[in-house]
């Protein structure tokens, strides 16, 4: 096959650590802050289930796609998408793949560094006992304190972006990487944990009834498309992070079944959150369901200041969530970090300095928008909803649907066959048909309807067929 096209960087162990590095990048704030709030403000199942279908029907043939790629290009996306438009011969085009990537990777670290403060804060407030007994209405208190200090966020967002340059800088991934693999599984047990509290706390069936009843006529165009981009960002795919981790996959391994499992687990975690936070939310009469970026941070402490040995519960969750946000934000920068590394026109170092004052200097846009300029930037997006509909809702299903049709309809049929290890036919075809046709056509039709219901056009939309 490809034995000219070995990168300079070795190939993991087994594809055991592939899937922890991809479910590292994948599992983060995305399954446990993100995916409730936006659950929240779209009206609870139909988003749901349209969440859990763009996962399958988009999110998971995209996400093989972009393995197969970087397994084959084994360098950098920028690297790889220059490699692979020289091999199939197609417009320099294609190379913009990379390049949004590394431009989506820096933004949404941006604000993702400060939702990540956000956590470290709370988990002093957890040691400090201020948790201790604390009500809806307390928390809320508790938050909006937060908010309303800038030079709080910004201290908790460097000290964020300062740990993940450290990593970056230090190039110990790796090293990270195996902590994950303890830490993810106690922080699948903590959200079991909290579950249980969560059902004999709070409202358990009023929040599984949000949660799981279909109600089509609270879906807008807006929201289906946040669902769309969502299944982009939970599985961190359509920026390039994924196609990195891709380019250290062993030669054979069977990569469809490597990345059901991520996705899997990826799924798994976001709906125990959203099953452990809905309950105390419908429970409590201080605190809606939309009630926006905040919600995590003033549900769940109701559960850790009532609940026998709170106070620790709640130190290990923040902690946990920290480190979930800090083993994905690694991933959001390494576009980035390796393209500069490639070109040998910086060190690991430099490229960690420079980018990461970059990202921290944008964040800063975030910080204030929930203070001092909360106002509209563009449209009702303040400066935070915008660099996320931007990311989430635009670029990642941009850049997923430029990697579907590249590997679909640009790349070698058998060459894919046997990189991707697919022994059977049929896997193949689904597979392959489904990257082809089913998702290139629904992330467009997502972004009509979406793009309607922004501008308010008014169109025969399928939605409105539906509902
Ligand atoms: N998937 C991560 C999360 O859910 C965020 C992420 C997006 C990471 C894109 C890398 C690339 O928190």
């Amino acid at each position: 096959m490809n034995a000219n096209n070995k990168g300079v960087h070795e190939v993991w162990a087994s594809r055991w650590t592939f899937i922890l590095a991809a479910t590292g990048s994948a599992v983060g704030l995305g399954n446990i802050w993100k995916f409730p709030y936006i659950t929240g403000e779209n009206g609870g199942g139909a988003f749901v289930l349209v969440y859990l279908a763009c996962i399958l029907l988009i999110g998971i043939p995209v996400m093989i796609s972009e393995v197969v790629m970087g397994k084959w290009g084994r360098s950098s996306p920028v690297h790889t998408m220059h490699k692979l438009v020289d091999e199939v011969g197609a417009p320099k085009f294609w190379h913009g793949i990379g390049w949004l990537g590394v431009i989506a990777g820096v933004i949404i670290l941006s604000y993702y560094s400060v939702i990540a403060g956000w956590a470290l804060h709370y988990f002093g407030q957890a040691i400090s006992g201020n948790l201790q007994g604390i009500d809806g209405a307390g928390a809320n208190l508790l938050f909006e304190n937060l908010l309303a200090k800038p030079g709080m966020l910004v201290f908790y967002h460097s000290l964020f972006m300062l740990m993940t340059m450290a990593v970056v800088i230090a190039g110990v991934t790796r090293g990270l990487g195996r902590a994950v693999s303890v830490l993810m599984p106690v922080l699948l047990v903590l959200l079991v944990v909290l579950l249980i509290f969560s059902i004999r706390l709070g409202d358990f069936p009023a929040a599984f009834a949000y949660m799981f009843a279909f109600d089509f006529s609270a879906l807008t165009g807006e929201s289906i498309l946040v669902a769309m981009g969502h299944a982009f960002f939970t599985l961190s795919i359509g920026m390039g992070a994924i196609m990195v981790y891709g380019a250290y996959m062993p030669e054979h391994a069977p990569i469809g079944k490597t990345v059901l499992t991520v996705a899997a687990m990826d799924t798994g975690v976001a709906l125990l959150a959203g099953l452990a936070i809905f309950p105390l939310v419908f429970a409590s009469a201080d605190i809606e369901p939309a009630t926006g970026p905040g919600l995590l941070f003033v549900s769940l402490p109701i559960a850790f200041g009532n609940i026998p040995a709170g106070l620790l519960f709640g130190m290990l969750f923040f902690l946990l969530v920290t480190l979930a946000a800090w083993s994905s934000s690694i991933s959001l920068i390494e576009p980035a970090i390796s393209w500069l590394v490639e070109t040998g026109k910086g060190t690991r170092l430099q490229g960690g300095l420079v980018f990461g004052l970059l990202t921290w200097l944008l964040g800063l846009g975030t910080v204030f928008s929930f203070n001092l300029f909360s106002g509209p930037v563009i449209g009702n997006f303040n400066f935070f909803e915008l660099a996320d509909f931007l990311t989430s809702s635009v670029m990642l299903p941009l850049g997923g649907l430029l990697m579907a049709l590249f590997v679909g309809w640009l790349m070698n049929k058998t060459i894919l066959r046997s990189e991707l290890d697919m022994d059977r036919d049929r896997v193949f075809y689904l597979w392959y048909n489904c990257l082809r046709w089913v998702s290139p056509l629904l992330v467009l039709w997502v972004f009509l309807e979406g793009l309607a219901d922004i501008l308010g056009i008014r169109w025969l939309s399928l939605i409105e067929l539906l509902t």
